[in-house]
């Protein structure tokens, strides 16, 4: 209900307003966040308690076609199947949609397609939300900044505002109670040698949402008193490293956040682990790579995969010791 203050705020007098396209479909890249997000002030709005920093994969991602329909109920299409209205991705998908329509009209025929995996920690959810509300603003040629679009994004997902642009995106926590001041920033700057490699290890569906394990966390655990002040020091090494094109202490300041974030995740009660045996086999390998002199790192999400961090030079090192991954240059798509 309050979200539904804020999208009426951003659209004023748009508000209510008819289409102005009949289809219209939009990309949004999907986000991996370097020094994460766990933890809100505002569970309805999805405000966080510490900002975050992030990567925007290029064209990995989530395409949504919005096209009016003339039936008596939405129709909602995955990667091409046809989808249940009353299914859990249905439902959250719909709910957010009706936040922008007057009485839930007009009806819509959405074809949404990811080629990340849906639920697996790898944030499509992020890029299904942004495209979305790019679509929309397409669709009623609201013709909204990209501020404005973030924080819509925002209120379907927290991490989803950080999907509006592509590159390192640094998603400021605000301290407004509406959210007006809590959205991304790309911070321009590029990195051409920067690679990202998939490791996956699971495509199943993540045993806890992220929304339950983060309130869990807050309320349980003893360890997240230190988190706001580790991910203030990460943001700033995160920052510099971009500045100064310093990989070592980018990598290092990722993947200790990282870790960091999983202690306090393990350290709730009932106690979070998204890690599988592998997870931890992988990143051991990681670790002996480092020491014979690999400049390698990982994060992790709210999921058992990792994503591993190196540059271009090394790109054949890694392949050889990880064949499965898929490499995602970031930077190599303009
Ligand atoms: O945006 P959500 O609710 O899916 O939460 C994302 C949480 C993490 O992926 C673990 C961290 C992040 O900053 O993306």
């Amino acid at each position: 209900v309050k979200k539904y203050e804020i999208v009426r705020t951003i659209l004023g007098e748009r508000w209510n307003t008819a289409p102005h396209y009949t289809i219209k479909s939009a990309f949004a890249p999907t986000n991996i966040a370097l020094c994460k997000y766990w933890g809100k002030r505002d569970e309805e709005l999805n405000l966080p308690l510490t900002s975050s920093l992030s990567i925007s994969l290029g064209s990995k991602g989530t395409t949504t076609e919005l096209k009016i329909s003339g039936k008596s109920d939405d129709e909602i299409y995955l990667n091409g199947g046809l989808m249940q209205n009353d299914s859990p991705f249905c439902q959250n998908l719909l709910e957010f949609l009706n936040l922008f329509r007057y009485e839930q009209t007009p009806r819509f025929i959405i074809h949404t397609n990811s080629n990340v995996p849906i639920a697996a920690g790898l944030a499509s959810s992020a890029s299904g939300f942004a495209s979305i509300v790019l679509a929309l603003d397409g669709l009623y040629d609201w013709q909204l900044s990209q501020d404005e679009l973030s924080i819509l994004a925002r209120l379907g997902s927290g991490s989803a505002c950080r999907s509006m642009w592509q590159g390192f995106v640094h998603w400021h926590a605000g301290i407004r109670s509406d959210g007006m001041d809590s959205h991304g920033e790309s911070l321009r700057a590029r990195w051409p040698e920067f690679c990202i490699g998939l490791l996956i290890f699971s495509e199943s569906e993540k045993a806890i949402p992220s929304r339950v394990a983060m309130q869990r966390t807050i309320t349980t655990s003893a360890l997240y008193q230190a988190w706001p002040s580790k991910v203030s020091r990460d943001l700033a090494a995160i920052k510099q490293a971009i500045g100064n094109k310093d990989f070592q202490l980018l990598g290092k300041a990722a993947e200790s956040n990282a870790t960091t974030m999983h202690a306090t995740m393990l350290s709730a009660w009932p106690p979070i682990i998204y890690s599988v045996p592998e997870t931890l086999v992988a990143m051991q390998r990681i670790w002996e790579l480092r020491n014979e002199g690999l400049q390698i790192y990982f994060t992790q999400d709210a999921g058992p995969n990792l994503k591993l961090l190196f540059l271009q030079r090394d790109i054949d090192n890694v392949l050889a010791n990880f064949p499965s991954i898929e490499i995602i240059q970031p930077f190599a798509i303009d």
